[in-house]
C-alpha cells in the first residue's frame, strides 16, 4: 500500500465502506471472538457469569484482540453482546450454559420500568463506562490496518428477547403483542431506539470506527411488520447517530429478511448490507451490490466441512462479489464447533484471491 495514502484511506475495510475498491478484498467474521477458540474457552472456564466478560475491560478488550492476533483479520468486533441494552436498562438477563440468553420476560401489563430510559445514562452507568473503556484499550493494540467495529441489536431483536424471556422458535409472543397493541409495541421500540442510539454514539465517542445492527430476527415479520418494525426504527436510530457523526459508516444486517431487503436498502441509510447465506449471491450481486458495498454471505456450516468443497465455495462467493466493493464475510456466526485451523485457511484463501 502507498505510503503517501492518508490515513484514514489505509484501512481496506474502510475503503470498501467509502464505496472504494481496496487492493485485497477486506476479511472478518462475525462471532470471530468465541467457543471455537480455546483461549476463549479458556478465559470464559475462570468467569461464571458471560456478561462479567463483556462488563470488564481487560477481558474484553482481551477476546476481541485474540482472533486478531491469531488470524489476522481486517476488522475487530468489539466483545460484547446486544443483550448488555436490556441488562442495563433493568431487565434481568442472565447466561445458562447449553440454553443462551434468559431475561425475565416483559409484557404488556408487565412492561419495561418506565424510569429505565431516564436511568440508562451511558457515561454514567457503570456497566456501559466499563464497555467503553474496553473500546479505548483496544484502539490502542490495533494493528494500522485494522478496523474497530462496534455494534448493537436493532429494537426488533432484542425486543424479541426481552419478550420472549430468550431465544425462540415461533416468536409467538412478540409478535402477537406488536399486532394487538401496537401502541404499547410502539412505546417500548421508542426506548429502544433511544437508548440503541445512545450506546451506538457512546461506543463511536470511545474509538469504534464502524458500527453493525445486528437484527438477526427481522425474518419472522410479514412485510408491513417488517417497514413497521424493522425499517422505521433502524432509520430512526441511523438518522441520530449520523447526525452525531455524520462520517462513520454504519452496516445493516436484517438476517433473514428475504426480499425485504430491497425495501430496507431503499429505506435505512446504511452504508453496507451484511448478507445472510439464504439469499442467492447471483440476485444480491444485481439487485443489491449495484446499489450499495455488500458484506457476506458464506453459510458457516462450510467450515466444518472438507477443505476442498470449502475452497470451492470461498472461490464461488468471492466470483460473485468481487466486482464491486465488497468485505468477505459469513452468512451468521462462526459456529462453535469450527477448528480454528479451517478459520486460518479461508483467511488465506481470502488473501491469495485475485480477479484480475
Ligand atoms: O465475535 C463477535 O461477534 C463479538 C461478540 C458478539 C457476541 N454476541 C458474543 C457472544 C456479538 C457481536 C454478539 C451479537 C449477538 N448476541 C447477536 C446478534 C448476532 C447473532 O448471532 O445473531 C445475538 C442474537 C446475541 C444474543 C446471544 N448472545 C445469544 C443468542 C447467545 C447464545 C448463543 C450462542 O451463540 O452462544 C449469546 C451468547 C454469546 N454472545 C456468546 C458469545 C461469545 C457465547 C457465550 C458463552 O461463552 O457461553
Amino acid at each position: 500500500m502507498g505510503k503517501n495514502k492518508p490515513k484514514f484511506l489505509q484501512k481496506p475495510i474502510l475503503q470498501v465502506l467509502d464505496g472504494k475498491m481496496p487492493e485485497s478484498i477486506p476479511i472478518w467474521l462475525m462471532r470471530q471472538a468465541g467457543r471455537y477458540l480455546p483461549e476463549y474457552r479458556k478465559i470464559r472456564k475462570q468467569t461464571t457469569s458471560f456478561l462479567d466478560l463483556c462488563y470488564t475491560p481487560e477481558l474484553a478488550t482481551e477476546i476481541t484482540l485474540q482472533p486478531i492476533r491469531r488470524f489476522g483479520f481486517d476488522a475487530a468486533i468489539l466483545f460484547s453482546d446486544i443483550l448488555v441494552l436490556p441488562d442495563t436498562l433493568g431487565q434481568t438477563v442472565w447466561f445458562e450454559e447449553g440454553i443462551g440468553p434468559r431475561l425475565t420476560p416483559i409484557s404488556p401489563s408487565e412492561p419495561l420500568n418506565p424510569e429505565a430510559l431516564h436511568q440508562f445514562n451511558c457515561n454514567d452507568n457503570n456497566k456501559l463506562k466499563a464497555v467503553y473503556e474496553a473500546i479505548k484499550n483496544i484502539r490502542k493494540e490495533l494493528p494500522d490496518t485494522c478496523a474497530l467495529i462496534g455494534f448493537a441489536g436493532a429494537p426488533w431483536t432484542v425486543a424479541t428477547y426481552m419478550i420472549e424471556g430468550g431465544t425462540s422458535r415461533s416468536f409467538e409472543k412478540v409478535r402477537h403483542w406488536s399486532v394487538v397493541d401496537p401502541e404499547s409495541f410502539e412505546d417500548l421500540m421508542a426506548v429502544l431506539v433511544e437508548a440503541t442510539s445512545r450506546h451506538l454514539i457512546a461506543q463511536i465517542e470511545a474509538g469504534v470506527e464502524v458500527v453493525q445492527i445486528f437484527d438477526s430476527h427481522s425474518g419472522v415479520l410479514d412485510e408491513e411488520g417488517f417497514k413497521k418494525w424493522i425499517v422505521a426504527p433502524t432509520q430512526k436510530i441511523i438518522e441520530k447517530v449520523q447526525n452525531r457523526f455524520p462520517k462513520t459508516p454504519i452496516i445493516g444486517f436484517p438476517r433473514g429478511a428475504g426480499t425485504n431487503i430491497l425495501s430496507y436498502i431503499d429505506q435505512v441509510k446504511v452504508q453496507c448490507v451484511s448478507l445472510d447465506q439464504y439469499v442467492s449471491c447471483g440476485w444480491a450481486a444485481e439487485h443489491i451490490q449495484s446499489v450499495l458495498p455488500v458484506q457476506g454471505n458464506l453459510d458457516p456450516i462450510y467450515l466444518l466441512s472438507d477443505m476442498e468443497t470449502l475452497h470451492g465455495k470461498i472461490r464461488s462467493t468471492l466470483n460473485y462479489f468481487c466486482k464491486n466493493p465488497y468485505i468477505f464475510n459469513l452468512g451468521h456466526g462462526v459456529i462453535k464447533e469450527t477448528d480454528p485451523k479451517t478459520v486460518e485457511f479461508l483467511v488465506q484463501t481470502v488473501r491469495k484471491f485475485e480477479n484480475h
